[in-house]
């Protein structure tokens, strides 16, 4: 697909071509990825940060959250949870804590591979590339780190780099997959200044990456945070400005399934906070494929407030786990069994295998 049909996708708002764009959105996902829904259990195990993006909640000038990071004890028992739903896959994910030693998470990483037969998946923002090779050799299976917005402008406003390190996700990326990790990246919709046409640039940057994994949401301002408190001057004109909303995120799944077919995309907790009641149904029938229902324990999970009003902050998970099984089984999809590798990881591997034994 090309940009500027992308484009006119994120610029279209007739509900009939909208429909045609969900149905399309749905049959590639069930010809490519087919109906199993993975679960995956994400543990958010510590919310200090480094960084100061100006969107996060848990940003590290933010002095209104209480920090805590989980003893390699309480992660494990929760893997363990994990596994006693029927969870294939654990995503272990904090924020760019500065104490967080490689070493105690490469133990970590061999504990639960030790124990389970969990995938693990990292989400540990940017670390070294020393750091991400321990990490793999442990058995660290899959990386996601999103790269928020393509607009270089926009990304340095946001994000800004820690002193004397310029911030290169897209770097990253590439280090990522020659570590053999697969590789998930992707962004927020919405974003203050963020226009058509960077989205656009967005979801073309999904295809040319050829990434195993995409996870995006909405962008949901957070009131203790520069740009909560100040979004509107940053916006773009009217007419271009992307808006925040549940519709607008719902055409960024539906094209990056169109632009990446194999790849595992989840509804993400952003967008079932927009809609509580239907946004997992939605984000399924218009091209994800998995969910990430949030196995931290309540005490933790409120306190890593990435933004306000976080749909998993105040429910019960074990009744959740029944009702969310329901929720897919509705939907005529079932809940996926085993690891939910990636379909375009086990593609993009064979044809390098195969290229590399042609020369
Ligand atoms: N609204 C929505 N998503 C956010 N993230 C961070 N802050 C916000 C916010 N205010 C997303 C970022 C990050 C992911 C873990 O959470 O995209 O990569």
């Amino acid at each position: 697909m090309r940009r500027t049909e992308i484009l006119d996708w994120l610029r279209e708002e007739r509900p009939g071509e909208l429909c045609r764009l969900w149905k399309t959105a749905n049959r590639v996902r069930r010809e490519n990825v087919g109906s199993g829904v993975h679960l995956r259990g994400l543990i958010e195990f510590s919310n200090r940060c480094r960084r100061s993006c100006s969107y996060c909640g848990i940003r590290s000038p933010n002095r209104k959250i209480a920090r805590y990071r989980m003893c390699a004890d309480e992660i494990q028992d929760c893997a363990g949870a994990a596994v006693r739903r029927g969870f294939g896959t654990v995503v272990l994910q904090s924020g760019e804590d500065p104490e967080l030693s490689a070493e105690w998470m490469a133990d970590l990483i061999l504990g639960i591979k030790a124990e389970t037969k969990l995938s693990v998946t990292l989400s540990l923002g940017e670390r070294t590339k020393e750091e991400l090779a321990l990490w793999r050799r442990a058995g660290a299976d899959r990386y996601l780190l999103r790269f928020e917005t393509s607009n270089p402008r926009l990304y340095k406003r946001f994000h800004p780099s820690l002193p004397g390190r310029d911030s290169d996700r897209l770097a990253l990326l590439a280090v990522l997959r020659t570590l053999g990790y697969e590789t998930g990246s992707g962004i927020l919709v919405g974003l203050p200044g963020q226009t058509h046409a960077d989205l656009a640039r967005d979801i073309d940057l999904f295809g040319r990456l050829d990434l195993d994994m995409i996870g995006l949401g909405p962008y949901i301002p957070h009131p203790d945070t520069p740009l909560g408190k100040s979004w509107k001057e940053c916006c773009a004109p009217p007419d271009r400005q992307v808006p925040n909303t549940e519709e607008m995120t719902y055409k960024v799944l539906a094209l990056a399934r169109l632009i990446c077919p194999r790849a595992n995309i989840p509804v993400t907790t952003a967008v079932a906070t927009l809609n509580r009641s239907a946004g997992f149904e939605l984000g399924l029938s218009r091209g994800a494929n998995v969910i990430m229902p949030n196995v931290t324990p309540m005490t933790y999970r409120r306190m890593y407030a990435i933004y306000p009003g976080k749909a998993c902050a105040f429910e019960n998970h074990d009744s959740a786990g029944e009702k969310l099984r329901y929720r897919i089984q509705n939907e005529g999809r079932f809940v996926g069994r085993g690891r939910g590798d990636s379909p375009n990881y086990a593609h993009r591997t064979r044809s390098k295998a195969v290229r590399e034994a042609v020369l």
